[in-house]
């Protein structure tokens, strides 16, 4: 029986950290064993709501490419590839553009949310306002069954089961109607605690090198109340405690123990951690500076990936030009 296809993608904003790592790559990896998996850089996407980032756009890709990689993401398996390079996606965009009213967009929760946040208002570019049509058209050249994405992506998802209903309905049933794979591993705390993303500041680089690793843990964040050595701790509380519970598992539940107790101080505590994470990451760090050292590998990788994508992505397009007869 054919595998069930699964398509997912990220910005290239620069290196991966953490929480990216946490909240999406870790879960691609282990998806490459039960689905055909596209990955996708979504460097379109980067122009809707930041036209200023434009030139930072290929040497980002290339260093999200190698987290990829050093991450685990298999080329022989998984087809990794760009989405400017696939220029269907733009037909196929165009096409859904027809699907949707405007009003519809316009309350798209995440949409609003960027007005808001952004501070946006007057400023706001057609493009942006069509960003799910463009990650509909993303996911329905591939006739993708199954989305892997966080919690914050789910309304785009929903847009896109309504483009491709509505296609459906209007020229033949050939696309179907994804469904999201929301990933467990819920929020996860930056170095100050709150919320690691890069637009604060607070996040460590999957590809940090160990010293970076260690001066960058001896000031996160801890139990704020906890202010003397032999205070007794909160680890629920604790970024720290976190990055046990995700990196060294084995050795939380001891370290909430000990924190509790004041037995350990947030001094070893940090230390210790710092050990084992740069112990745990050390493969993958390893895998992304040898593909690091081979760029003519990687450039073949990605043109490999291309060549498939755009392959598959043709099939559809066909399929969806016969469909509607046009084109
Ligand atoms: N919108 C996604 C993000 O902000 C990126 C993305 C673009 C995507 N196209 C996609 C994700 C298709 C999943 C499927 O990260």
């Amino acid at each position: 029986m054919a595998k069930k296809i699964i398509l997912s993608g990220n910005r290239p904003t620069g290196r991966l950290h953490w929480g990216n790592y946490t909240g999406a790559l870790e879960n691609w990896v282990r998806l490459q064993d039960d689905y055909d998996c596209y990955f996708m850089v979504a460097d379109w996407h980067v122009l809707t709501t930041a036209l200023d980032k434009a030139k930072d756009i290929r040497a980002n890709t290339r260093e999200m490419i190698l987290d990829w990689l050093g991450a685990g993401l298999d080329p022989e398996r998984s087809v990794l590839f760009i989405q400017s390079e696939i220029k269907e996606h733009a037909e196929l965009y165009l096409l859904f553009c027809m699907l949707i009213s405007m009003g519809r967009l316009e309350r798209n929760p995440t949409f609003k949310e960027q007005v808001r946040d952004l501070n946006l208002a007057g400023e706001i570019s057609f493009g942006h306002l069509g960003y799910p049509v463009l990650q509909a058209a993303d996911i329905l050249a591939y006739r993708a069954d199954a989305v892997p994405v966080g919690e914050d992506q789910l309304p785009h998802l929903e847009l896109t089961r309504e483009i491709a209903r509505r296609f459906n309905h209007h020229f033949g049933a050939i696309l179907p109607e994804p469904e999201g794979l929301v990933t467990k591993f819920g929020r996860f705390p930056g170095t100050d605690g709150k919320r690691m993303s890069k637009s604060l500041g607070n996040t460590v680089d999957l590809a940090a090198e160990p010293d970076e690793i260690r001066s960058t843990l001896k000031t996160a964040f801890t139990d704020p109340q906890r202010l003397r050595r032999n205070d007794p701790g909160n680890p629920d509380v604790c970024a720290i405690y976190t990055y046990y519970q995700k990196f060294m598992p084995q050795e939380a539940e001891l370290t909430a123990t000990e924190c509790r107790s004041a037995e350990r101080g947030c001094v070893d505590c940090k230390q210790r951690l710092a050990d084992g994470v740069i112990e745990v990451l050390a493969p993958l760090r390893e895998r992304r500076a040898r593909f690091a050292a081979d760029p003519a590998t990687v450039d073949d990788i990605v043109a490999a990936g291309c060549d498939r994508a755009r392959e598959k992505a043709r099939e559809t397009m066909d399929l969806i030009h016969d469909t509607m007869q046009i084109g």
